[in-house]
């Protein structure tokens, strides 16, 4: 009896390691997902109207992205920016802008965080990422 126990075993691990799809370890859907991607989905979405798809913004309508203090500077003005939006008249890398910008703050946490550091780290900007955890505290802060 023991010895059948066992061939019966023997034989359920065999076949298991026949069928290639019981061990789906990695599903394809995630494979490529990243932060870089998601980010830019979201800029191309919510911000690439206005700001361009280089970063660039329009002269005297949307402030470019790249290199700007505010986009490499303190991380918490910056996520104010899109939970707040931005309606003063601010220089940018010399020139003025006084439009408004509507806030973002329908986004989550996870997505601002996303689109910030991909802008963080395209337009040939250089800077940490932002932590959907860093969001959610200045979310919090937020009167
Ligand atoms: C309707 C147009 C519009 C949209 C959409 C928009 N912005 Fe803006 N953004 C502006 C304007 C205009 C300003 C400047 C506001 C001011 O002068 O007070 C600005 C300012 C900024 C600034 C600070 C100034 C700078 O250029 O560094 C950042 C950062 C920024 N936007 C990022 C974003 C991101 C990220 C998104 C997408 C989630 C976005 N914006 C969507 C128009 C827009």
């Amino acid at each position: 009896m023991k010895t059948i126990l066992l061939f019966i075993g023997l034989s359920w691990v065999g076949w298991e390691a026949w069928l290639p799809s019981a061990h789906p370890t990695r599903l394809p859907a995630f494979k490529s997902e990243s932060v870089a991607d998601s980010g830019k989905v979201i800029y191309d979405t919510y911000c690439l109207s206005c700001h361009q798809a280089n970063g660039a913004g329009v002269p005297r309508l949307n402030p470019p992205l790249a290199k700007t203090d505010w986009v490499l500077g303190d991380k918490t003005r910056l996520i104010g920016v899109l939970l707040n939006g931005l309606d003063e008249e601010v220089e940018i890398n010399g020139e003025t802008y006084a439009n408004a910008m509507p806030a973002h703050n329908f986004l989550t946490d996870k997505q601002i965080a996303d689109v910030l550091t991909f802008v963080r780290t395209n337009f040939g900007n250089q800077a940490s990422a932002v932590m959907p955890e860093e969001v959610k505290e200045v979310r919090s802060k937020k009167k």
